[in-house]
């Protein structure tokens, strides 16, 4: 793989991308790694990401130099640039001169390895306060801004590459085109990672995995278990059962697609169970997000485990000697690559919250995990869908979190509170879909404040109810994420409908706060 080591501030997962969008598989690492270990992983570049910190900071994330010795290439942007100019001896410097955002670049290197075919000046998307003063010996300077001498520089020799700037946002306008001559010209690789070759991988790996035992997959009607359980179902067929949990905790219609559209289009076997009183139970009097999370994710597991017992018990009942042979030792989820970082099992980084199928899962759990979705980002497991012919209306579906409603009410979940976040998110739903607006947004979580009311007044009436949280995001895979300006006829609309028609509700506001520093739900 290409290794991106992560130097922190959520520019690593971005990169990760960035290099798969070129057709080379890449893993993100902790910037603790050492030289030993990623040899270990022989990987055939590395790419050293940005970072918030300044190199002279004390506790800055330092960089095991002799990664730079290996005879891999490697390619540092921004503060990866800086660590390897530091420690190969060049000169980094704090000169005052912060750059931030859009910032011309002028381009020497023209007929580079790095920056050929480039224009000599071009727009890149800069974030930093310190620069590099001088280039390491035998280092060629590429290119320069106003205030940075040196923002790109390169040995061809020893294959060792580093930019100032940002290849990996897009506002940086040939930032593809930096990345794409590191993998393919500078490092060789052909780029030939497709969503055929995961598949084939994962079919293989699951087979190895699971031998002939039987496996059960918890469906949630998104569209990550929906791949999940094709991949496997393509692997090992009828050793497969799907197991929908109604926790109550649904949207409005959520069973039915599943249980109609899904079954339709993959003939996979179903069960579903009904545990909504369960959930309930389990959740009464919790108002703390990340003990919801927890409580979801360990209700969710004992439903899987009641699930397995009863496909034993039947398949005894089948079997004439009554044998062992129906044990179901495997569980599978659709657990994404940014769930796992995002729990804090990525590599180090800080657990924002426990995903209710990562850091959510209890620790007496007795299921093997089977997750072929763990290194892929969300359009590469709608790639993998439409390739394993699933229908748009599953691989094109808005996310929606496995702990569903119930980290969508702010407070303790009730069933009466279900019940009223259920209708204004139906209608919220319904209107985005009649003004065109579905593919516009990533998902927008309707979240009910029930332990805050507002004075209202309606008819000659005061009211006393709760507020409605509109929450409509763009994103490209969730780790970042802007609010969407919906026009506000359409705001207006959903606003009305749902103070009219949903009980108890008596105000709608809009949240207008981008990830970081919100995160996309409220809990
Ligand atoms: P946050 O709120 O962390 O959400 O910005 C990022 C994306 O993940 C979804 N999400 C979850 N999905 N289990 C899931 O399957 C979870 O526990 C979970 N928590 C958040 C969220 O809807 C958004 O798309």
């Amino acid at each position: 793989p290409v290794l991106v080591v992560d130097f922190g501030a959520q520019y690593a997962q971005l990169i990760a991308r960035r290099v798969r969008e070129a057709n080379v598989y890449s893993e993100i690492v902790p910037h603790s790694i050492t030289a030993d270990e990623i040899r270990a992983k022989d990987p055939a570049a590395i790419v050293l990401s940005g970072g918030p910190s300044s190199v002279y900071e004390p506790g800055a994330p330092s960089l095991d130099g002799d990664i730079l010795d290996l005879g891999v290439p490697v390619l540092g942007i921004c503060y990866g640039f800086q660590a390897m100019a530091s420690a190969l001896g060049g000169e980094v410097a704090n000169t005052g001169l912060r750059e931030y955002g859009a910032t011309s670049v002028d381009v020497s290197g023209t007929d580079s390895v790095l920056l050929g075919d480039q224009p000599a000046s071009q727009v890149t998307w800069m974030s930093h306060g310190d620069s590099v003063a001088k280039a390491p010996e035998g280092f060629d300077v590429l290119a320069s801004s106003a205030s940075t001498p040196v923002a790109a520089f390169a040995s061809d020799e020893r294959k060792l590459y580093g930019v100032q700037w940002h290849p990996e946002v897009k506002h940086s306008v040939y930032g593809q085109a930096v990345l794409e001559n590191f993998l393919h010209r500078a490092a060789g690789l052909p780029g030939d990672w497709n969503s055929s070759n995961v598949i084939e991988e994962q079919v293989a790996r699951i087979r190895a995995q699971v031998g002939d035992a039987r496996v059960i997959c918890g469906l949630s009607g998104g569209v990550d278990s929906a791949v999940a359980a094709a991949l496997v179902q393509k692997a090992v067929g009828d050793q497969l059962t799907c197991v929908f949990v109604d926790h109550g905790l649904l949207r409005a219609d959520e069973r039915k697609q599943v249980e109609e559209d899904y079954v339709a289009s993959t003939g996979v076997r179903l069960v579903t169970i009904d545990a909504q009183q369960q959930f309930l139970d389990a959740l009464a009097g919790v108002s703390d997000p990340e003990q919801k999370r927890k409580i979801i994710g360990r209700e969710f597991i004992r439903t899987f485990e009641a699930a397995a017992e009863a496909l034993v018990l039947e398949a005894r009942a089948e079997s004439a000697e009554g044998s062992a042979s129906g044990e179901v030792k495997f569980l599978v989820q659709g657990t994404l690559y940014p769930d796992v970082v995002e729990s804090g099992g990525g590599s180090g980084t800080a657990n924002i919250k426990s995903h209710h199928n990562v850091g959510g899962l209890p620790d007496d759990m007795t299921f093997e995990l089977v997750e072929p979705l763990r290194t892929l980002f969300k359009d590469e497991v709608r790639a993998v869908g439409r390739e394993l012919g699933l229908p748009e209306v599953i691989v094109g579906r808005q996310p929606f979190p496995g702990p569903g409603l119930g980290i969508r009410i702010v407070g303790e979940v009730t069933a009466e509170r279900l019940e009223l976040l259920r209708a204004a998110d139906k209608i919220a739903r319904e209107e985005l879909t009649a003004a065109g607006l579905d593919q516009e947004i990533w998902q927008c979580p309707v979240v009910l404040l029930a332990d805050v009311r507002s004075v209202g007044v309606q008819g000659d009436g005061r009211t006393y109810g709760h507020p409605i949280v509109l929450r409509p995001v763009s994103s490209e895979d969730a780790m970042t994420a802007d609010w969407t300006r919906l026009p506000y006829d359409t705001l207006a609309k959903i606003s009305n409908r749902i103070t009219n028609e949903v009980k108890d509700v008596n105000r709608v506001v809009l949240d207008v706060t981008s990830k970081p520093p919100g995160t996309i739900e409220w809990e």
